[in-house]
């Protein structure tokens, strides 16, 4: 039996599900049962009712998130340093300190943020519904982190204030996208599509025929009469991307955009966390009580 086969004999034994972000690596996508953007990956693991593990092939607080949700079940992170570094941004003290400025602005964040943070925000986002979610509130000023990009973002779509907490978080990942090279890019596939993530800077969201979540940004793609597209998000989209549609073709924007994090979930170490039952995520139920109720407002939107 080679990995691939063992790790599915163990995960039907386990009855455990995968769940796997749409950066992660090639192989691991493909043994996965489910591949998607943050919120569908929350949404799924509320839906698997007979599971009784959850193997997060992501990083730490989308593992955390599955976790609240999911208080019975054993999530898994199968490696315990794949941290997000913009979630580690933000602090439970800048929130209080931004507060107690802005004492009528209600706290929006980002699922990117520590189970600790979320626990001091009014409801959560993610970049599939981040618009959405700051329409639905009655306020016109909003405090939101950590991603300043994203915040530039969805001000510009809805008109709002939104006052960045800290004053400037970042996905070091996203940073690495310049206009320059989808310049270069289009010079030589002069009738591609641009689609990037909102977590990028506004100089190349204004080169973007399309802005959205990893997942809107697949669907966008398969569904779009056009056969080429330069992609301004992190490379292992383009194993999906590809996948679903084999006849297009697709550039990434900079060669080098990839999130080590993502990348620290390897097979070996898939295997080794559903056989040994490791990392096991736990949110203190005092903390989980509170982000629960967050996530819970957003799905709600
Ligand atoms: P998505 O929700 O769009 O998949 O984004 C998650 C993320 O970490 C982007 O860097
Ligand atoms: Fe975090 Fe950026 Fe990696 Fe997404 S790509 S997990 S935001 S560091």
């Amino acid at each position: 039996m080679d990995l691939a086969q063992k790790i599915l004999k163990l995960k039907k034994e386990k009855k455990a599900v995968i769940l796997a972000h749409n950066y992660q690596r090639p192989e691991v996508q493909d043994i996965a049962d489910y591949i998607g953007d943050s919120i569908e990956l929350s949404r799924k693991a509320v839906e698997e009712k007979d599971a009784k593990m959850i193997v997060f092939s992501a990083v730490d607080f989308m593992a955390e998130s599955a976790s609240i949700l999911n208080p019975d079940k054993k999530v898994l992170l199968p490696c315990l340093g794949a941290r997000c570094p913009m979630a580690q941004m933000l602090t439970v003290d800048e929130i209080k300190r931004a507060k107690v400025q802005y004492p009528n602005a209600p706290v929006v964040l980002y699922v990117n943020t520590l189970a600790s943070c979320k626990a001091h925000c009014d409801i959560c986002c993610t970049s599939a519904n981040a618009v959405e979610v700051i329409k639905s509130l009655d306020s016109e000023t909003i405090l939101f982190g950590p991603d300043k990009n994203l915040a530039e973002y969805v001000s510009e779509k809805t008109g709002k204030k939104l006052l960045p907490i800290p004053e400037n978080g970042f996905c070091p990942t996203h940073l690495l996208f310049q206009p320059e090279d989808v310049t270069v890019l289009k010079m030589q596939h002069p009738d591609a599509t641009v689609m990037v993530h909102p977590e990028c800077s506004n100089e190349m969201r204004k080169e973007a025929d399309f802005i959205g979540s990893t997942s809107k940004m697949c669907r966008y793609a398969k569904d779009s009469s056009s056969n080429s597209f330069i992609v301004g998000t992190e490379e292992g989209i383009l194993h999906r991307l590809r996948n679903e549609s084999p006849e297009k073709n697709f550039y990434l924007a900079y060669e080098g955009a990839i999130c080590p994090n993502m990348k620290l979930t390897t097979l070996d170490r898939l295997y080794s966390a559903l056989k040994e039952e490791k990392y096991v995520v736990r949110v203190p139920e005092a903390v989980a009580k509170k982000a629960r109720a967050s996530l819970e407002r957003m799905f709600e939107v």
